[in-house]
């Protein structure tokens, strides 16, 4: 299927969702604002992902609006920048309204200088209006707006719409199952990431720093032809592993330490996501070798629930229970005054060195879009269920050990953060890891970093 049609294929599942939601109505849908950096140079350029998801289109300063009648019928209007050939000379080329239609399949562009005028004519005489609710002051200004306008022509007997929706949720819950054409993108992101994390643990060596590893990571990931990191990468020595958000730094790799990489790339508006934690001096010592056989037992486990029909919370408590038997094993957490396995669990004991969840859903967005509780229509009912593993869905599966130094903590375990993550396909019998380019097992990355 070519590109311009799987796009169309996703507007037209749109407008069905809005048609039997509220007889049709006028979606609204613009891509993220360009953001200075400091004067005038501005961060790199990234497109909001719901209206890339609608029509693949990555220019700033553009807006998408669906018309949707009550008949199902779907007018596509894509407002971009006019071509300009004056700032095109210092910004770069523009698609401009007059080839939008034929590259990007939409039915018609203009020039956004006239999208407030256009929404007042579109939104005339239209029940509904689906946007993102609380998107930012500005975009409230802009619906005041045409409102106003619309509200203006009453005396003509035009109605303004009665009816604010969200837009949101209606993508997101589309973005949470990837078809073919996404999978295929996210295969090859992790391939990358993959090779990333391999040409890391190669080149780490005592003396470096994290900055340096983060230097490699991003080599192989722009000349593997992703366009960006998919969030700011983690390279944390020492210490720094059992900092959960943090950034590679300039702290030097140590003989004897960890140094966790958190790390992914972006390609084609695709995340992936891989944490590795590996030796900087290439040898596991016994504690980190004993914490970090655990951590990959409890990702072993969480995949083994990682299958269609199961919860999403499910790999979650398989891996919460081998990590806290773990511990137990461990002595970091004492079973003489917890009394069992299941009361470490229950008691929540266990958060001291594992605080976040396992699992996440990837996509677009690294922590992707999509409700991680079943959509029930009406949840006064019922508290609403985990979610529903499906194929099509995508999700992490990371779990972790934190130690940090305390009285009544070992020494030899002080400092050792460890992360196990991949990332997972969910298909018709259980899932597909796609992040398995570069060794998880203990001996195989200390074989690697050996060669
Ligand atoms: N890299 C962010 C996360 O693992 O959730
Ligand atoms: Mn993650
Ligand atoms: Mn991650």
């Amino acid at each position: 299927m070519n590109k311009t049609n799987i796009y169309q294929q996703r507007r037209d599942a749109l407008a069905k969702q809005m048609l039997s939601k509220t007889g049709g109505g006028i979606a609204v849908i613009s891509t993220a604002p360009e953001l200075a950096r400091n004067r005038d140079s501005e961060f790199p350029y990234r497109h909001d992902s719901d209206f890339f998801y609608l029509c693949g289109f990555e220019e700033p300063g553009a807006t998408l609006v669906l018309k949707v009648t009550s008949h199902g019928g779907l007018e596509t209007h894509l407002f971009c920048k006019p071509k300009d050939p004056e700032r095109e000379i210092w910004d770069g080329l523009r698609l401009g309204p007059e080839a939008a239609p034929e590259i990007l399949g939409v039915e018609f562009a203009h020039s956004n200088q006239t999208l407030d005028q256009k929404l007042s004519e579109l939104l005339a005489d239209q029940e509904a209006i689906y946007i993102r609710l609380a998107e930012s002051a500005e975009a409230d200004r802009r619906l005041r707006h045409w409102m106003k306008q619309v509200r203006g022509q009453a005396r003509s007997g035009i109605n303004p719409p009665s009816q604010l929706h969200d837009v949101e949720t209606l993508i997101h819950e589309m973005r949470l199952f990837k078809d073919a054409h996404e999978i295929d993108i996210m295969r090859k992101a992790a391939a990358i990431s993959a090779r990333a994390h391999v040409r890391a643990m190669q080149i780490c060596k005592p003396g470096m720093r994290e900055y340096q590893l983060e230097a490699e990571l991003l080599h192989e990931f722009r000349n593997s032809g992703a366009q960006s990191v998919a969030y700011n990468s983690i390279v944390a020595g020492g210490e720094n592993s059992c900092i959960l958000h943090y950034r590679a730094g300039a702290t030097e790799l140590r003989s004897g330490e960890l140094c966790l990489i958190d790390a992914g790339c972006e390609l084609d508006g695709y995340a992936s996501d891989i944490t590795r934690t590996f030796p900087v001096n290439g040898k596991f010592t016994g504690p980190q070798r004993a914490l970090y056989d655990i951590t990959l037992a409890a990702q072993e486990a969480a995949l083994a629930m990682t299958k269609p029909g199961n919860t999403f919370m499910q790999p979650h408590e398989a891996a919460v229970r081998v990590l806290t038997q773990g511990l137990l094993d461990e002595k970091l957490l004492k079973l003489a005054e917890l009394g069992s396995l299941e009361n470490a669990i229950e008691s929540g004991a266990y958060r001291r060195f594992y605080m976040h969840r396992t699992s996440h859903w990837l996509g677009m967005d690294v922590h992707d879009v999509g409700s991680y509780r079943e959509p029930i229509e009406n949840p006064s009912k019922e508290d609403k269920p985990w979610r529903i593993l499906q194929s099509g869905m995508v999700i992490t599966v990371e779990p972790g050990l934190y130690i940090r130094p305390a009285d009544d903590i070992d020494e030899a375990y002080w400092n050792i953060g460890i992360r196990i993550e991949d990332d997972a396909v969910i298909n018709n019998s259980g899932c597909e890891l796609i992040s398995r380019g570069v060794p998880v097992k203990a001996d195989e990355i200390e074989a690697l970093m050996k060669s």
